[in-house]
């Protein structure tokens, strides 16, 4: 049984992989809207990874016999300036997100709740690959130039993900 305290961090994490999901798939559009097809289509493969980890922790709430509760997801922006911008923006984000994981696998330690915490390894490891790859384009969009026009062949690649 999930404690109380570890019942509404969880949820609260629920959300947060449920607003990532929103912000990935806002950046999408966002890219529909130019012609950057193939970084729209990373980013709504991007969105469904994150509705997955939204569903893993859904069903270990339920699993341990907690109560799932559903929060009002935060809009995401749907403008940013370049590609560039929001690479800069996914890196952060998910910086951000590694910091709420750390901080879930603190509360397991201190409340001794060894199956959370084992749960959470996943995570723990997951976000050490988001971030890598968040910053690893942002990397070659700075290498390239941060324009359409230069882009063009990394919109390709972007494109090639399953
Ligand atoms: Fe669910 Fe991108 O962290």
């Amino acid at each position: 049984m999930l404690s109380k305290t570890m019942e509404e961090a969880l949820n609260k994490q629920i959300n947060r992989e449920l607003y990532s999901a929103y912000l990935y798939l806002g950046m999408s559009a966002f890219f529909e809207t130019g012609t950057m097809k193939g970084f729209a289509k990373w980013m709504r493969i991007q969105a469904k990874e994150e509705q997955a980890h939204a569903l893993k922790i859904y069903n270990y709430v339920i699993a341990r016999g907690g109560k799932a509760n559903l929060l009002a997801i935060e809009a995401p922006k749907t403008k940013w300036a370049s590609a560039g911008k929001v690479f800069e923006e996914v890196y952060a984000h998910e910086q951000k997100v590694t910091g709420m994981i750390n901080a879930l696998v603190e509360l397991a330690i201190k409340e001794k709740d060894h199956a959370t915490f084992e749960m959470l390894q996943w995570f723990v490891k997951e976000q050490v690959e988001e971030e890598e790859h968040a910053n690893e384009i942002l990397g070659k969009i700075k290498t390239i130039g941060d324009v359409p026009g230069h882009l063009f062949y990394l919109d390709h690649e972007m494109g090639k993900r399953e």
